[in-house]
């Protein structure tokens, strides 16, 4: 009981900006994991809430902490590392027993993470991974990116099976130094690397971003006038940049082959509308993995280091009519 006071004590103190979901307030529960008076507590730091599919995944988290009767200690970066970085931090000082967080980019989390180590606190990743530093998390939730960039570009193979080329290919690249972006960019090239009709004409980053998907792909159809395929990393910049394409008086999906990342529910609705041509599925509905993972890490099993979320392929020569409404 000592141990809880103390902990709501510096909760108080240190961490009023944080959002505590799923009991209320710091009651005592059952831990699942124990069977002990202790009601396991996980922090959470996000990375922002720059798109549909960020907010379905806070969701699920949000959610399935809940269901599973798990504290979630709930912050958001505003998609700033060092605000991450310094989220992070007050779970450790929280001493919550397990932390979990998708890593805006992949480099700079070395000290970080060797405090939780030292602090004896797990560390899961979810969504995005991070450059090397194994030993300093327990495991990795999440889609396989460069999968993901391969079947893109698998998509536009066939798509331009017949066609003598070249194939003038566009790209919006998501934020820079973050894992989708440098494996989406990597599995698209590796999947058409041995046909030369393919070029990417550009790449320009729009952070994931709806509004910065938009203003790149205007500086694009100013700069490039014989676009055969727009490669975008993400819905919500491809959402952008339809705008754009349409406002430059062509039609998406037909004067412009639209290949896309996430599978969000507007995407889905303009691919069936003939705006975009495929969808490639990201599911950001980790949480049940999440917790499952998290109470099975607190009964001391194993687990693997990647656990990876299978996603699909959504074309325009897919019978689309019966697809479940997408949650997100
Ligand atoms: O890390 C996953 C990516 O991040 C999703 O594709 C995107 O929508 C989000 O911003």
């Amino acid at each position: 009981m000592r141990k809880a006071v103390k902990r709501a004590h510096v909760l108080i103190e240190v961490l009023c900006f944080i959002v505590i979901i799923g009991l209320s307030g710091c009651g005592e529960k059952a831990s699942v994991a124990d069977n002990s008076n202790h009601t396991l507590v996980l922090g959470f730091a996000q990375l922002g809430a720059e798109s549909s599919w960020r907010i379905g995944n806070t969701k699920s988290i949000t959610e399935a902490a809940k269901e599973a009767g798990i504290q979630l200690m709930y912050t958001e970066a505003e998609q700033k590392q060092e605000n991450q970085i310094k989220n992070i931090r007050s779970f450790i000082a929280y001493r919550v027993d397990v932390i979990a967080f998708s890593p805006i980019v992949e480099t700079g989390w070395e000290n970080v993470l060797q405090e939780a180590k030292d602090a004896g606190i797990p560390v899961i990743l979810t969504d995005r991974t991070i450059e090397g530093y194994e030993e300093l998390y327990t495991c990795y939730i999440g889609s396989n990116f460069i999968t993901e960039g391969k079947m893109a570009g698998e998509f536009l193979k066939k798509k331009f099976a017949y066609s003598k080329g070249p194939v003038n290919i566009v790209e919006l690249v998501g934020t820079v130094g973050s894992s989708p972006a440098e494996e989406r960019s990597k599995g698209f090239r590796q999947a058409i690397r041995d046909d030369p009709k393919f070029v990417i004409q550009t790449s320009i980053s729009g952070d994931f971003m709806r509004s910065k998907g938009k203003e790149a792909m205007s500086k694009i159809l100013k700069e490039y006038k014989d676009i055969d395929v727009l490669y975008s990393h993400n819905d919500a910049m491809t959402l952008g940049a339809i705008e754009s394409i349409e406002k430059a008086g062509l039609v998406p999906g037909k004067d412009i082959v639209i290949i896309s990342i996430d599978g969000e529910q507007e995407a889905i609705d303009a691919l069936k509308a003939g705006k975009m041509n495929c969808v490639v599925e990201c599911s950001p509905l980790l949480g049940p993995t999440l917790v499952d993972t998290v109470k099975k890490i607190m009964n001391g099993e194993e687990v693997p280091k990647a656990i990876y979320i299978e996603d699909s392929v959504f074309t325009e020569w897919d019978d689309l009519s019966d697809l479940p409404p997408r949650g997100y």
